[in-house]
């Protein structure tokens, strides 16, 4: 039940991607038959990726995560227009992907509004508008969060950034697959993309850049990826990518029947006393449900979880290095004890039913257990 953060491969992507490992190992700078080969299931697999989000197969680039797609779109963004204007507009609730990337701009002398959110993890596309200076060259709000769901209003905010002809890039790597998902729709010039969020491999990502947008290379050599993304290609991993985002489409349907099922493990949570649902009631992703439990830590639950073979995430202090508490729990106005009582619960496309009545039935004991040890409970 933690399928944002990764999910299983698809066995049909599995099976895709192997004979690239073997038979067809080649180069695909190569000229000679294995790697023209190898040149082109990447083309067919960036024809698939750009069919997932109604883009053009020219407007995706390859890279090795959602993290680099993000730093990408952004460091190649600010660098590109640095002589036009220094300003960043971000929100407080970004992935760390796209937060640390805007905290290293500052440390270069760019400038970044970190814009709040409402207590449902909302941008308002109003805070947006106020925000843009002459001095503005990039708008990144994600499409959803990867840790309460919400789905932000990315049309509306696209529509403002491209009145004022400002880039606007989203990263949607918990959105693709998930919600349909039209690129010009949207009115983005840069969305981020990863594999392995959509039962593809790990270690693969994508950038679309919507043609007519410039940005700066972050990685120099051989001039790979349109001499955007140089290094020789990932190529089973691009592969299994191309089929994860062709099996997404076909599979995008069943996502209203994945909410439901969501809605089932919402309705059973909330039989437990004390028990907030984090994020907006409807604005939210399909598979996710976030709550927090009065008196309960985080980590005690997942852990709980854990033994009786259920694998969950929380916002509080394991699910990082530090023990600070999730910055999207304490941006929607969580105190930070409430952050660390925090269970994020999210399905994909193998949980079933039963699954989601195992949990109902255990997790109320687990948390009158952990209840019964806090101090705070009495
Ligand atoms: C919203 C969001 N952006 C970016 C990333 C990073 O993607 P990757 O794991 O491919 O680096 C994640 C992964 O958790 C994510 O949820």
């Amino acid at each position: 039940m933690d399928n944002s953060a990764t999910t299983a491969v698809d066995p049909g992507v599995t099976e895709a991607m192997l004979p690239y490992f073997s038979e067809n190992f080649g180069n695909p700078s190569s000229l000679y038959s294995i790697g023209r080969q190898a040149k082109r299931a990447i083309e067919e697999a960036r024809q698939k990726v750009a069919d997932l989000i109604g883009a053009k197969k020219e407007e995706i680039i390859f890279t090795g995560s959602g993290t680099e797609s993000d730093n990408l779109a952004i460091k190649g963004t600010a660098y590109r227009n640095r002589k036009k204007g220094d300003h960043i507009i971000t929100s407080s609730i970004e992935h760390h992907a796209v937060l640390h990337t805007c905290k290293y701009l500052e440390s270069q002398g760019f400038k970044v509004t970190y814009l709040p959110v409402n207590k449902e993890g909302l941008v308002n596309p109003v805070d947006v508008e106020k925000a843009i200076t002459p001095e503005t060259i990039l708008i990144t709000i994600m499409h959803a969060n990867n840790e309460i769901g919400t789905i932000q209003p990315i049309e509306e905010i696209g529509k403002i950034a491209n009145e004022k002809n400002i880039i606007f890039h989203t990263d949607a790597v918990q959105t693709i697959g998930k919600l349909p998902i039209n690129a010009d729709t949207l009115g983005v010039s840069l969305l981020s993309m990863s594999a392995h969020k959509i039962y593809g491999p790990k270690g693969v990502g994508a950038l679309y850049i919507r043609k007519g947008t410039v940005i700066e290379s972050q990685m120099h050599g051989g001039g790979h990826e349109r001499n955007i993304r140089s290094g020789t290609e990932n190529v089973p991993g691009i592969v299994g990518f191309g089929k994860a985002a062709e099996l997404a489409k076909v599979h995008l349907p069943e996502e209203e029947k994945l909410a439901n099922l969501r809605n089932s493990l919402i309705k059973g949570i909330f039989e437990i006393k004390e028990s907030y649902l984090n994020g907006h009631p409807t604005k939210r992703l399909p598979g996710n449900a976030n709550f927090r439990f009065s008196y309960v830590e985080g980590e005690s639950l997942i852990l709980s979880l854990d033994m009786k073979g259920v694998a969950a995430s929380t916002g509080s202090a394991c699910s990082s290095t530090s023990l600070t508490p999730s910055h999207v729990l304490i941006a929607i106005g969580l105190r930070p004890e409430e952050a660390h009582g925090s269970l994020r619960l999210t399905l994909g496309r193998e949980n079933t039913q039963e699954e989601v009545d195992h949990v109902v039935s255990i997790l109320p004991d687990i948390v009158n257990k952990l209840r019964m040890m806090s101090p705070l409970a009495r």
